[in-house]
């Protein structure tokens, strides 16, 4: 027996050991890893998100990577940074990155590795909420349709073919945010994921299985050991170690049901979106921001708006059915990426106010007193520091109350914070930024208008003929026949009369049995009519007198969805198209005869076939246009024409006005659908200003009722070139292009309203100020362009003090006192404000 003369377990690993220069590089190496970039523990208590050990105070906002461009990501997430938000949220969005199985795009703003790139290195966090179902306004909330097809599936329930598919698009898409060391358990800017999306919404539909799901989704997540918390939102008592949050646009009162879960909100609504037909939302400031402060006064830690930037639909990637392209969403960042001021400063102030508070807020003990009437003040208190916030949720009365032996007036529906609780640092309903007022200046690029060049969509393949590529026995609902390659589809077929049926051939409809968007209906080659939803009323008959005469009757329809369903229990079986049946109705005598075309042979055609010549591609040479008697009105038509770009870097539109429906395409890159014709419900909005006060919900406080839903269409600066552009449109209902015309979205004016002792701060944006168009110290009335001196106002001249403050600069800094703008004449009722109103 050989005698040990080294610890064994030395010897067990002598075989591997290497000499300390060989390892020293791995463990410096290892070192460097550690401390650059350096690996940060995201954890949690029941009070809040812990980052290395310390509670934090968490602003967060949406911003889409697919809704902007990779141009403009570094742009839109330094704003939100200056706004004071700590971290940027993104969902991931399947559909996009696999149109077909197996087949993926991280392509342009598709990637999602560079986007959370720009977010680390402007030094923010980043929440990536992967689903993937993600609800979102996108089109059939992110799953492809490709899924849909697959046998035997059945979606967001255990079903193995549809989890299967899950665990892999998820997997994926944590490996490759980890081969990058996205993770903040890796050095990376992610702190938090999310797994499902609401699904507690519309759990109850899928019994048992949605249960076996739900534990299924937080078991796999668990599983890929990211490093960092998972959510999952609207998800009471969420399978642990899941966080379970709350999304709407109050969570105040939301209290988490798993002890150990802080309060945490991942969607604090900042507006709302748009459907084809519907009106501008408007979510105010104050009301906004009244949701933010009673949430933090009532212990929550982490909060993120939904949306910062909405940002564009472009392509197809509108959900539905029937969401606009744009997805402005009244967010604090426009759709274009401009401030929306004030909501975007009042925010600002409002974060500011909250960090400097993260202490107390996170560590302190939290006491609050009632004071009636839904007024509250609550105290976080640690050994050091108190914080305060005072509360008044009543929706129309103003409240005195003494606390802590001083008198505090706080204005209904709003919230006062006390980073000290003496001095009131930020009233929610005291909106001190600027109000901005966006315009559209005209082209100076193109001096006259353009010259449009045309073709007809070819359909004598369709209308005509009625043959396509595919031929079945049966309807086919769109997302099957079609997987969504196109939003068009043809279904065609033949009906044979004899000559028994002359009896009853007189007087006949062709009726279809669709899904409620739009069908475009042809019978032996002749139109015969449409029909779409109007104002969230979907119509799933058509039907329309025709003519048919003995032997065969041609009949087309054409069907185009307006993005795919993206909410609801089941919602991915909602039909599209045209789920049948189709019938001819006659009368012969009394009897109405029904022959049901159901089970006819159909042809089908995808597409069209100006999409499939690629007509909206500029390089695409093959086919000719004609500048001939270019029509309008006329439906199934291609335009073309040649711009130049307005000058500078401002966003840039293009003006539809006067075009029906169809698509659009700038320099091949398409913007999205576009619908001016579709004019917004008369009813529902009010002349008069908007109340703050009283809760919220999307149809408050609406704007452009009779006006076209959506008439500017966004056209990012990197698609443009700097000398000659192209725009193709696909004009599907007919329209007259000649009043189409590209502008430039800039600050038009700026309005500011700032009592005495308080600071006016104005700007324009990167241009100067112009001219002053209103000023008054006293009583002003109004809002911004339409402000209105009263009898109580300043004996100086404050126009010309404001003029020689701020014209010719881009921006300026005033503090309101009497010893500047002079004494307001109004002994009644001394009121020292400042409404000020500057054009840029
Ligand atoms: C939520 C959903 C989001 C979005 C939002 C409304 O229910 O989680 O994805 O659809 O509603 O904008």
């Amino acid at each position: 027996m050989e005698t040990l003369d080294v610890e064994p377990e030395i010897q067990q690993s002598a075989p591997n050991r290497r000499r300390f220069s060989e390892y020293a590089p791995l463990l410096l190496s290892y070192r460097l890893n550690q401390l650059w970039p350096p690996l940060v523990c995201v954890a949690h208590d029941e009070r809040a998100i812990t980052i290395d050990g310390h509670r934090k105070i968490l602003l967060s906002g949406s911003i889409h990577y697919p809704r902007s461009t990779s141009q403009m990501w570094p742009d839109l997430i330094k704003k939100a940074k200056e706004g004071g938000l700590d971290a940027i949220e993104t969902y991931v969005f399947w559909n996009v990155h696999e149109p077909q199985r197996r087949q993926y795009d991280f392509t342009g703003n598709l990637d999602i590795v560079r986007f959370i790139k720009t977010i680390q290195q402007e030094g923010l966090y980043s929440v990536v909420r992967i689903g993937p179902y993600v609800c979102a306004e996108w089109n059939y909330g992110g799953f492809p349709v490709w899924l849909h097809n697959m046998p035997g599936i059945e979606f967001r329930t255990a079903n193995n073919v549809y989890m299967n598919e899950m665990q892999n698009f998820t997997t994926l898409i944590v490996d490759m945010l980890r081969k990058e060391k996205l993770f903040a358990s890796q050095g990376g800017p992610i702190i938090l994921a999310q797994i499902e999306n609401e699904y507690g919404n519309v759990m109850s539909s899928y019994g048992d299985a949605g249960k076996a799901y739900i534990n299924w989704c937080a078991n796999m997540a668990d599983s890929l050991h990211i490093g960092v918390p998972w959510l999952m939102c609207q998800q009471t008592d969420a399978p642990q170690p899941m966080i379970e949050t709350c999304n709407g646009f109050y969570c105040d009162s939301y209290t988490p049901k798993n002890p150990t879960s802080p309060k945490m909100w991942t969607e604090n609504w900042t507006g709302w979106f748009k459907s084809w037909g519907g009106k501008d939302p408007y979510r105010t400031t104050e009301d906004l921001a009244y949701s933010v402060a009673r949430f933090f006064q009532r212990g929550g830690t982490f909060q993120n708006y939904y949306m910062y930037h909405g940002g564009t639909n472009f392509g197809r990637t509108a959900g539905g059915p029937y969401i606009t392209t744009s997805y402005d969403y009244n967010a604090p960042l426009d759709e274009y990426g401009n401030l929306n001021q004030p909501k975007w400063g009042h925010l600002k102030q409002l974060h500011s106010v909250l960090k400097s508070m993260e202490k107390t807020l996170t560590y302190g003990n939290i006491s609050t007193l009632d004071f009636g009437s839904s007024v509250a003040a609550t105290i976080y208190a640690t050994d050091e520091a108190s914080s305060c916030f005072l509360g008044n949720a009543n929706e129309t009365s103003d409240a005195t109350i003494n606390f802590q032996d001083a008198d505090y007036v706080i204005p209904a529906w709003s919230v006062s914070i006390l980073p000290d609780c003496k001095t009131v640092a930020f009233n929610t309903a005291k909106v001190n930024t600027q109000t901005s007022v966006m315009i559209k200046k005209p082209n100076e690029a193109n001096s006259s208008i353009l010259e449009w060049m045309w073709r007809p969509e070819f359909t004598h393949d369709t209308i005509v003929r009625g043959k396509g590529q595919i031929v079945a026995n049966r309807i086919v609902d769109q997302k099957e026949m079609a997987s969504d390659a196109s939003d068009y589809l043809w279904y065609m077929t033949s009906v044979n009369l004899g000559k028994d049926d002359a009896m009853w051939s007189n007087n006949m409809t062709l009726r279809v049995h669709g899904s409620g968007q739009i069908l475009h209906s042809y019978v032996n080659g002749k139109y015969i009519g449409s029909q779409w939803a109007k104002y969230n009323i979907f119509n799933h008959v058509f039907e329309k007198e025709v003519k048919l005469s003995p032997g065969h009757n041609k009949i087309v329809i054409l069907s185009a969805t307006v993005g795919l369903q993206n909410y609801g229990p089941m919602f991915d079986l909602t039909q599209a198209g045209v789920p049948g049946p189709v019938e001819i109705v006659g009368h012969k005598g009394d009897e109405t005869i029904i022959k049901d075309l159901s089970s006819n042979k159909w042809s089908y055609k995808i597409g069209l076939n100006g999409l499939d010549n690629q007509l909206f591609n500029p390089d695409c040479k093959r086919v000719k246009w004609s500048m001939d008697n270019v029509p309008v009105n006329r439906n199934l038509t291609w335009y073309k024409a040649s711009f130049k770009a307005p000058l500078g870097t401002d966003p840039v539109v293009v003006d539809l006005l006067g075009l029906g429906k169809g698509e659009a395409w700038i320099n091949g890159h398409s913007i999205g659908r576009y619908w001016p014709s579709f004019i917004a419900d008369e009813q529902g909005c009010s002349d008069a200003v908007c109340d703050y006060r009283g809760s919220y919900n999307g149809d408050k406080c609406v704007s452009n009722c009779g006006q076209p839903t959506q008439r500017y269409y966004h056209v990012p600066r990197s698609f443009l070139n700097e000398d000659v552009n192209t725009i193709v449109l696909f004009e599907e209902f007919g329209g007259n292009p000649s009043q189409v015309d590209f502008q430039p979205v800039v600050v038009g004016s700026a309005c500011a309203t700032v009592s005495e002792g308080n600071t006016v701060e104005l700007s324009c944006h990167g241009r100067p100020i112009s001219g002053v168009r209103f000023a008054s110290l006293g009583n002003p009335q109004g809002v911004c362009g339409a402000f209105e001196k009263t009898s109580c106002d300043s004996d100086k001249d404050v126009v010309s003090i404001v003029e020689d403050q701020c014209v010719g600069k881009e921006s300026c800094s005033f503090k309101v006192s009497q010893d500047v703008f002079g004494s307001p004449n109004c002994f009644d009722a001394p009121i020292n404000r400042l409404a000020v109103e500057v054009s840029c």
